[in-house]
């Protein structure tokens, strides 16, 4: 089991790699905790025993399913229990689950302790990592939500065998972006060493700046896009295939700015057809639809800011000409 830690002063915790990591629940439950709520769904079928009086909760499969409906009826169901601050709820799922039970822990009785056990990929190198939590409006992605650091995260490698592959590459996404946030090579790792660098990857940015302010951005790296893909709808694409697609247009905007060189722009499209991800907009993609989502991004304070790639690394650039954007994206048909 590899054992790591995401340092936040005294809001440090530990976040547990490897095969049957789900099993190490008990020890990481906040002390003196009575009861356990735990939230899944149906489909996810990886059952984990708190050693605590415990409740499952269901919730709904699908994106759709991450929204503020749902946080009202587990809130209720909460209350219905008697869900006390003195008691946990157990997240065990993807990021739909993580998400979206993170977020109603953080807002029931103003926020109870959260335990996540990330059950997919995506999950385990990037959702349950870092306090994220939220749901979706009909509006955009994400656009509800609270910092709410986990008490614990259990990566349990031996589920992910199980993920459908579909639902695997979906993960992959996530991950080829860490091979451009400075974890070397990421492609030759074994699984568990290759998700546990990218949780000791993102706790280290994490930890220099928890509620982005500044640094954390670049964990989007690829997501402005990939975003706009997903919001936009109707392309059949996964999260990490949209984020794959987001990662080679950032590279080509950020060669068509003189960030970056074809070398760069070539390793990105390598890594990205290493996981077997798509790499071009997806057939009828509207590019002026696109446009208009950037500018509705929540990092587009003042104007449309993207994280690329250069000399210093991957930072947010702020992007004067919509023209650009425009024109890379057509060059991605
Ligand atoms: N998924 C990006 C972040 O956690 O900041």
């Amino acid at each position: 089991m590899i054992e790591l830690e995401v340092p936040l002063g005294d809001r440090s915790y530990p976040v547990l790699v490897g095969a049957g990591a789900r099993h190490r629940l008990l020890e990481v439950l906040p002390v003196g905790v009575k009861r356990a709520a735990i939230v899944t769904q149906p489909a996810i079928g990886v059952e984990v025993d708190p050693g605590v009086e415990h409740r499952v909760f269901p919730m709904a499969e699908g994106e759709d399913a991450k929204d503020l409906g749902t946080v009202e009826d587990l809130c209720r169901d909460f209350a219905r229990w008697g869900l006390t601050r003195g008691d946990v709820v157990v997240a065990v799922g993807g990021g739909v689950v993580t998400d979206t039970a993170g977020f109603a822990a953080a807002v029931y009785h103003r926020g109870v302790p959260v335990v996540h056990v990330a059950t997919t990929l995506l999950g385990q190198v990037d959702a349950a990592i870092g306090g994220k939590t939220g749901v979706n409006l009909p509006e955009g992605k994400n656009l509800v939500g609270a910092f709410w650091q986990p008490a614990a995260v259990l990566c349990d490698t031996e589920v992910l065998g199980t993920l459908p592959p579909r639902e695997y590459r979906n993960g992959l996404g996530e991950m080829a972006k860490y091979a451009f946030l400075g974890v070397d090579g990421l492609a030759d790792l074994p699984l568990d060493e290759a998700v546990a660098a990218c949780v000791r990857c993102k706790a280290e940015v994490v930890a220099a700046d928890e509620r982005e302010g500044g640094r954390r951005a670049i964990l989007n790296y690829g997501h402005t896009l990939g975003h706009a893909l997903e919001t936009a709808g109707g392309y059949d694409l996964r999260h990490g295939e949209a984020v794959a697609i987001g990662l080679v247009y950032a590279a080509e905007l950020a060669r068509a700015l003189g960030r970056i060189d074809a070398a760069r722009v070539a390793e990105h499209r390598t890594i990205v057809a290493g996981y077997d991800l798509p790499m071009t907009l997806p057939s009828g993609a509207d590019v002026e639809r696109l446009l208009a989502l950037f500018a509705r991004d929540k990092k587009a304070v003042d104007g449309v800011t993207f994280v690329l790639d250069g000399p210093a690394g991957v930072e947010p650039v702020r992007i004067g000409d919509p023209r650009l954007l425009a024109q890379t994206l057509e060059a991605l048909r």
